[in-house]
């Protein structure tokens, strides 16, 4: 066991969550995204312990585990697989620069609620182990085995958005992310005199990651389909909805339904740019809320705790646009709220959600922050 009082840190590293404002279940189709990372993180202490195992100990979860390094295999345990994937694609990548080590960290990111603790874990793993043996892993390399170690340790098909945010991110910047490609821009997010809240429905329902690997199936379903008339599309995100609407009457309903959503998506991410630029603030939160109806009724990824909250904003002229964010199933949703109107709305909010589903929400204000840091702060004894 770990003996948190007197660890040495090595190296500390700040790893935030992420936000997404549109283009979702965009990244695994091929497509634009627009997320950025928050001030909302994980702290990892790291130090190199000259033997052949690690020591990972948890804060929250108050929970430590040892890893053999000679043998390194999935665990029954979700969070520890986060870890294990990491170190064992690192590995892949670079064998044997993984020495052991001892590792305590400590979140304030809800788990489950769609900003990401997940790639907040992975890519702060891999950049402290990076700077910790000097491994030389460039920040794609270490986004690319990030998302490699959720796809074959804790079994989620999931894209490279989010590993992408959290270790790209930029202060005060949305990151404008070409999904084929890898190309991306930073653009200004400049919301005022809207404030970005979200809130926490505090439901995760358990179909997420099964429901998440069936829409990417019925996304290459479609693709494929399409693909046999027209060899020249390469991802989902390129079709426009026209070609779709021809494949109508030989795909599968919902096949055909996740199809259109994403070539829609992909369109309003691009107007909702557009809409920034020009500092159309109320049609970029139109863009929003016509992308919580797409992921409500066609690609059928919402909850009803979800359509509440944006439902109920809907009767509100000072929000003005929201929408479930993330894979889905629960998790929070994103608000563009007047900055003086806030607090009123999330008690008013709160409220008819406890009246609704006798739950507590919990707002989240969030700051766009920098990717993944090595930091100078020590974690707190
Ligand atoms: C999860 C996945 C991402 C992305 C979103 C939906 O967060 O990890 O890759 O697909 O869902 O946009």
């Amino acid at each position: 066991m770990l003996n948190i009082n007197s660890f040495k840190t090595e190296v500390q590293i700040d790893s935030p969550g992420r936000i997404n404002l549109i283009g979702e279940h965009i990244d695994y189709n091929g497509g634009l995204v627009l997320p950025a990372a928050i001030d909302k993180k994980i702290s990892f202490s790291f130090k190199k312990n000259g033997s052949n195992t690690c020591e990972i100990h948890s804060v929250n979860l108050n929970s430590s585990f040892t890893i053999d390094l000679s043998e390194i295999s999935r665990s029954e345990s979700e969070w520890q697989n986060y870890i294990l994937g990491v170190i064992y694609h690192i590995d892949a990548l670079k064998a044997g620069s993984v020495k052991g080590f001892d590792c305590v960290f400590e979140s304030n990111l809800p788990i489950g609620s769609g900003i990401s603790s997940s790639a907040a874990l992975e890519c702060g793993m891999a950049k402290g182990l990076n700077e910790l043996f000097n491994i030389g892993l460039t920040d794609l390399e270490m986004i690319k085995l990030s998302r490699d170690a959720e796809h074959t340790f804790v079994g989620t098909k999931c894209g490279i958005m989010d590993q992408f945010a959290v270790m790209k991110g930029k202060e005060n910047k949305l990151l404008l992310l070409n999904c084929d490609t890898l190309d991306y821009k930073y653009i200004p997010a400049d919301f005022s005199p809207y404030t970005v809240v979200l809130l926490n429905t505090n439901v995760s329902h358990s179909l997420a990651s099964s429901e998440y690997n069936v829409r990417r199936d019925e996304c290459n379903t479609a693709l494929g389909a399409i693909q046999k008339k027209y060899p020249e599309y390469n991802s989902l995100a390129e079709i426009e909805p026209e070609v779709i609407e021809e494949f109508r009457p030989i795909l599968p309903e919902k096949v055909y339904n996740r199809a259109l959503y994403v070539s829609r998506e992909q369109r309003r991410t691009l107007e909702a740019v557009e809409c920034l630029e020009k500092n159309d603030l109320k049609g970029f939160g139109d863009c929003l809320y016509r992308s919580h109806e797409g992921l409500q009724h066609l690609y059928e990824v919402s909850c009803k705790e979800l359509d509440f909250l944006v439902d109920f904003s809907k009767d509100h002229k000072y929000v003005i646009g929201s929408r479930m964010m993330g894979g889905g199933f629960g998790g929070c949703t994103i608000n563009l709220i007047q900055s003086q109107k806030v607090d009123k709305f999330i008690e008013k909010v709160s409220d008819a959600y406890r009246k609704m589903f006798d739950l507590e929400l919990t707002p989240i204000e969030v700051k766009i922050s920098s990717g993944v840091s090595r930091s100078l702060h020590r974690l707190k004894k």
